[in-house]
């Protein structure tokens, strides 16, 4: 095989370790427990992968994990994978780019031979991806870059697969090469990848051999003469061309190698004198050597012809290559010096030798802990199983509460190590022949989420519930849970909120309160300075707005003051005509408020209460009616609020119809107070003192396993669906009580087709509850996300 570097593909040592810890550096990290030493492939320790911080913009942020090799090496091949830490984590970078440097100083950016810089990586957290490196890369260091964009957070475990660029070669630099013309054909023999301007390296180290027909390539896609660097004699009149070679360091010569084309029947040959100049130190050797090899006349194939260096000592050689005919096509160019271990083969043998069947030992006792290990496995979680199947779910709820803090650090840790173990195993010889199809190498992935409740977790991309910022809030209410990734985003520009001058609010009445705080409902004079044209259009110059002030009392302690900031931050972030905005803040004496906006008809839940589907009922009580198709729009719109929610990673946790806001013209906009009202405390079930959980409308994963993600707040949507359907006359399962709704969620979990699902109401029409169905669906990956239901909604439209 002509491709030199088949044999070139070892990993380099970051799943293994050769690549020590201090060698791998990067631009950030997000925490200690994901820096840039826990990106190695195939490793879970810390948090499972490299994970940047991410501040700022994503158009300009330029994160990187970087790895220093010690020493040029030929890469061949690169391998990305994300982080899975046993099913908790879902973050890989889809898209990355690679920089290198040999140098240190310059850095170039890749990019493959159709001239490509971005790099198709991973498509779920746990698969290894490998990518050819085609050109390969001779560098010492090397950067991933991975692209960043909104809708997803980034962690990388990496391997690089190469080996020791022995040649030393750092650069060389030759006159560029020329078009020829054949038949009316162009055929370009430009250097296409060489990555510097007068010093690089390029087509001449990429280690591929061109063809014996110059015409043609391995390569794809490619013009004709893609494989060859050539000239012809008319552009030099001393009938040869020179190129310079500069080194890492003074070697000792042995020999050079040069491929060359030799079609003469194309007036192409290979040279017919070689004369090399030798640096050391500074100065040019006074006497060169030269070399002729032997023309062939008959074989046109494509050779490689060695020259003799004799031993020079050099940094640098310059040789002159002599025309034999028209043309002269070099493909590729290799040095061999003495002090390489090329002449140590027997040694390096043996070291192989030896490695292997250290290697094999290693695997053997890593098979036999691995079919212990699960043995042991299997009969803890039979256990796990059983004693869910037992009538403890009350009790194990308790347990699970703990994690209802929010901090659910420990929660399903334990669960997927059958699947970390079964996949090192599988996965060690990860350069085997079907390294193409990774996905094959972890068949147990799928296999482990069906029996493990832990590994379901796969919707949207969320950072980390261990990392979930508790905003419990002021007032008992949880605001957004956010992953702390997010937050950071969020933080990277300053907060633009102004400061509302508190003597233009009037109290009009109480909204609810909590440990730290209350919400008022209040009258605001000189709003409209305060709010963008985009929603002051509604508001008539001078007059007072319904506003809603949310409070902290002086006396709250200082994480409660943290956490009313942290809110701040992240309600001024959000922008959207269906969630509520920010207004404005009195943060210049005590208590701190934040003012938001508050919509004249008061909460989604009231304002049914309040109506009655158009009908025989309504006619007859003369009722206020709401129309099915307004009823509808309402609920587009919230779908909508929570698409644009859920696109910046934010998982409202209580999303129901008490959280809804209604405007003028059934305009909807999401708000988050539920918790603290009294008037909706039936709704929140109290676990243990602990928390208060709004279980009627949770999946049963948060209930269950504490997990809280879009996918749960799909659930959720589901329910406010229903209770808008149903005109809020009731609550959801108002048979059954808190406990029975938790034994429900029980069934949902042991999916014996024993769960109760709440009833089509008589005004849905069947799409809509299928849509609803679906949002119940047991299995998160196949709830519909935000995206889907709005489009449903829209489809369906009355
Ligand atoms: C080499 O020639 C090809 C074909 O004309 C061209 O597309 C390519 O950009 C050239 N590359 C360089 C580095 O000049
Ligand atoms: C270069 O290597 C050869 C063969 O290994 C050795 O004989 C010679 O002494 C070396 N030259 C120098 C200057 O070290
Ligand atoms: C190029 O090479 C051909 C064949 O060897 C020769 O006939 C011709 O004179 C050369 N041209 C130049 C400019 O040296």
């Amino acid at each position: 095989d002509s491709k030199i570097y088949c044999v070139c593909r070892s990993p380099l040592g970051m799943s293994r370790g050769q690549i020590l810890d201090e060698d791998i550096s990067a631009s950030s990290q997000w925490s200690d427990s994901t820096a840039a030493k826990y990106g190695r492939l195939d490793c879970e320790e810390g948090d499972g992968a490299w994970c940047p911080e991410i501040a700022g913009e994503p158009e300009n942020m330029n994160e990187f994990l970087q790895i220093d090799l010690r020493s040029l090496h030929f890469i061949t091949l690169v391998g990305t994978q994300g982080r899975h830490a046993g099913g908790i984590g879902n973050e890989f970078a889809q898209t990355y780019k690679i920089k290198y440097s040999r140098d240190g100083s310059r850095w170039i950016s890749w990019r493959n031979r159709q001239g490509k810089e971005v790099i198709e990586g991973n498509r779920n957290a746990y698969d290894i991806v490998l990518k050819d490196m085609e050109p390969p890369i001779i560098a010492r260091f090397v950067r991933f870059m991975p692209v960043i964009d909104h809708s997803m957070n980034v962690c990388m475990r990496v391997e690089l697969y190469g080996c020791e660029w022995l040649d030393g070669l750092v650069s060389y630099n030759s006159p560029l090469g020329q078009q020829m013309t054949l038949n009316g054909q162009h055929v370009h023999l430009n250097d296409s990848v060489y990555d510097g301007a007068m010093k690089g390296l390029g087509q001449l180290t990429d280690g591929m051999c061109g063809l014996d027909d110059f015409t043609h390539s391995h390569v794809y896609n490619v013009w004709p003469g893609y494989d060859y660097v050539g000239w012809s004699n008319e552009s030099f009149p001393n009938g040869y061309v020179e190129i310079m070679f500069e080194f890492d360091r003074t070697r000792n010569f042995t020999t050079m190698k040069v491929h060359c084309n030799n079609m003469f029947s194309r007036r192409v040959k290979t040279f017919q004198k070689v004369v090399c100049y030798f640096r050391s130190e500074l100065d040019w050797e006074a006497t060169p050597i030269s070399f002729s090899p032997v023309m062939d006349d008959v074989n046109p194939s494509a050779r490689f012809v060695t020259v003799s260096l004799y031993n020079h000592m050099a940094s640098a050689i310059k040789c002159q290559y002599y025309f034999s005919d028209i043309w002269m096509m070099f493909s590729e160019i290799t040095f061999q010096s003495g002090d390489d271990p090329t002449h140590k083969v027997d040694d390096s043998n043996t070291r192989i030798l030896i490695g292997c069947l250290v290697a094999i030992i290693f695997i053997l006792v890593a098979i036999i802990v691995i079919i212990l290990w699960r043995q042991v496995w299997q009969k803890m979680l039979e256990k796990v199983s059983r004693r869910m199947l037992d009538d403890e779910l009350t009790a194990s709820l308790s347990i699970q509460s703990e994690t209802f803090t929010y901090n659910n650090n420990n929660s399903p840790s334990s669960v997927p190590s059958e699947q970390e173990s079964n996949s090192t195993y599988e996965r060690i010889f990860p350069l085997g022949p079907d390294y193409q199809e990774p996905s094959r190498l972890v068949p147990s992935t799928n296999t482990a989420s069906k029996s493990t409740p832990a590994s379901v977790q796969e919707g949207v991309p969320h950072y980390a519930e261990a990392d979930i910022v508790n905003l419990q809030g002021v007032t008992g209410g949880n605001t957004y849970a956010v992953s702390a990734l997010t937050m950071d985003l969020l933080s990277g520009k300053d907060v633009a909120v102004e400061e509302f001058p508190r003597k233009l609010l009037t109290f009009k009445e109480k909204l609810g309160e909590g440990q730290f705080g209350e919400v008022h409902l209040c009258e605001a004079e000189g709003m409209q300075d305060f709010m963008d044209e985009e929603f002051s259009f509604d508001v008539i110059e001078n007059q007072t707005v319904l506003v809603a002030v949310k409070m902290l009392r002086a006396d709250a302690n200082k994480n409660a003051r943290n956490d009313f900031l942290k809110e701040i931050k992240i309600m001024s972030r959000l922008k959207d005509p269906n969630i509520i905005r920010l207004l404005a803040v009195c943060m210049s004496s005590d208590p701190l408020c934040m003012i938001t906006e508050y919509m004249e008809n008061g909460d989604l839940n009231q304002f049914l209460s309040r109506h009655e589907p158009e009908g025989m009922i309504a006619l007859l009580s003369n009722a206020p009616t709401v129309s099915y198709s307004n009823l509808h729009h309402m609920a587009t719109q919230i779908a909508s609020g929570m698409k644009y929610l859920s696109s910046l990673n934010f998982v409202h946790r209580d999303l129901a119809t008490r959280n809804c806001l209604v405007g003028k013209n059934y305009t909807i906009k999401i708000a988050d107070f539920g918790m603290s009202r009294n008037l909706y405390s039936g709704d929140y079930y109290r676990i243990q003192g602990r928390a208060v959980l709004p279980i009627r409308w949770m999946s049963w994963e948060s209930i269950l396993l504490g997990k809280f993600t879009t996918s749960s707040d799909v659930w959720a949507f589901g329910v406010t669906l229903w209770e808008m359907l149903t005109f809020c006359k009731e609550q959801p399962y108002s048979q059954l009580s808190d406990e029975q709704v938790i034994e429900n969620t029980g069934e949902f979990f042991r999916d014996q087709r024993r769960q109760i699902y709440l009833p089509q109401p008589p005004m849905c029409p069947d799409p809509v509850y299928k849509l609803m169905l679906s949002c119940w669906n047991r299995n998160t990956k196949e709830r519909p996300s935000f995206q889907e239901i709005h489009h449903t909604l829209l489809d369906c439209k009355p």
